[in-house]
């Protein structure tokens, strides 16, 4: 089989493929044939070491394929069985093993890229939406990165629920993108300032929650978008991490709520993934959802996928194909 190890941490270039034999599949796992690997930007932050992992470490979170063989205790699955996972270290690579209880099986009105594509940020875009931060009709929400893998999502569903979505992309390009997504408005942040721009567009109330993946370029402005009682939702750092800072300012800027979730403790157990993963499936059967693929790659190519994500040249989903 073949799998993208790292052995240090540092640029695209430390990722280099290896061949290893399949793993026995033992006990309560399942060896599964992977047909499309998810890429997401936490890879980035495990490859250069922000995310720091023991070394030597198999990169890649999440997939989707055909399960070859179940070890002893395995009656969730069987082989020929399309499944797909996602929080599984080691998954830039052809052969899986993975837990059993950790895969879902991929209902027939989703292919495998689609299933590997909306893993970690579509199950991500739905806590963020339906769990830390319920979105609900005449919310204002704003949207860092909203033409972004996560972000394209987190669109379609703000609009599903009836909110008004405010955007942000660094492209003409990607504004566009999400407004097709759904977002009633996108403001350039590269050529407009951000929170003025949406204190004009909220007639100074702010809005009552801002979705923040970018973090330190954005993070201090966007608790400056919040009405009184928001919810800054920071979940991730594309730009880097936000420096330490007083929680006072909470106080100042209007008792202010701040939380920095994380996908893997809203899918912690098998229930909850189970119901995120039904919502997910069911919204893309029936049209609310439409996961973009944006940037395909093969397996060895995983270095110019990372490269492609970090510097921004990509919108939607990117995909390695084994
Ligand atoms: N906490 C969680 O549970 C969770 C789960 C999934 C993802 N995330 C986070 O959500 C974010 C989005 O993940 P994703 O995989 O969907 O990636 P993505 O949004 O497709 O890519 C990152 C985007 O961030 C924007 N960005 C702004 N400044 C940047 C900079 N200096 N360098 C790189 N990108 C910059 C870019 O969009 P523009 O060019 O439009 O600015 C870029 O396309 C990441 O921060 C990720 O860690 C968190």
């Amino acid at each position: 089989m073949k799998r993208i190890m790292i052995h240090e941490f540092g640029g695209p270039e430390v990722m280099k493929l290896k061949e290893m034999p399949a793993p026995p599949c033992t006990e309560r796992m399942a060896l599964v044939r992977v047909t499309a690997c998810g890429v997401n930007f936490i890879d980035i932050y495990q490859r250069t070491g922000l995310y720091k992992n023991p070394l030597p470490y198999p990169i890649g979170l999440e997939g989707a394929g055909v399960v070859e063989s179940v070890g002893d205790g395995v009656r969730s699955v069987a082989p020929g069985d399309r499944v797909a996972w996602t929080g599984i270290p080691g998954s830039y690579c052809d052969m899986n093993l993975v837990p059993a209880d950790r895969l879902l099986k991929v209902p027939k009105w989703v292919d495998d890229r689609t299933a590997a594509a909306s893993m970690l940020q579509g199950m991500a875009a739905h806590y963020l939406a339906r769990s830390t931060y319920r979105l609900r009709k005449g919310d204002t929400c704003l949207i860092h990165a909203a033409a972004g893998g996560v972000g394209l999502l987190l669109c379609q569903i703000a609009r599903k629920v009836g909110a008004r979505v405010i955007g942000t992309a660094g492209t003409d390009e990607k504004t566009a993108r999400a407004r097709e997504a759904g977002a009633h408005e996108v403001i350039n942040y590269e050529k407009v300032d951000f929170e003025v721009e949406v204190r004009r567009l909220t007639d100074g109330k702010g809005v009552q929650v801002v979705y923040d993946s970018v973090g330190k370029s954005t993070f201090e402005r966007s608790l400056n978008c919040l009405s009184r009682r928001g919810m800054l939702v920071l979940f991730g750092q594309s730009s880097g991490p936000v420096p330490a800072f007083d929680p006072s300012i909470l106080n100042t800027k209007g008792s202010l709520y701040l939380t920095r979730p994380s996908l893997f403790h809203y899918i912690a157990t098998r229930d909850e993934l189970l119901e995120r993963s039904h919502e997910l499936f069911n919204w893309i059967k029936d049209g609310t959802l439409k996961i973009a693929i944006g940037a395909t790659f093969s397996l060895d190519q995983a270095a110019d996928a990372h490269r492609a994500l970090e510097e921004r040249r990509t919108t939607g989903k990117v995909l390695l194909i084994p």
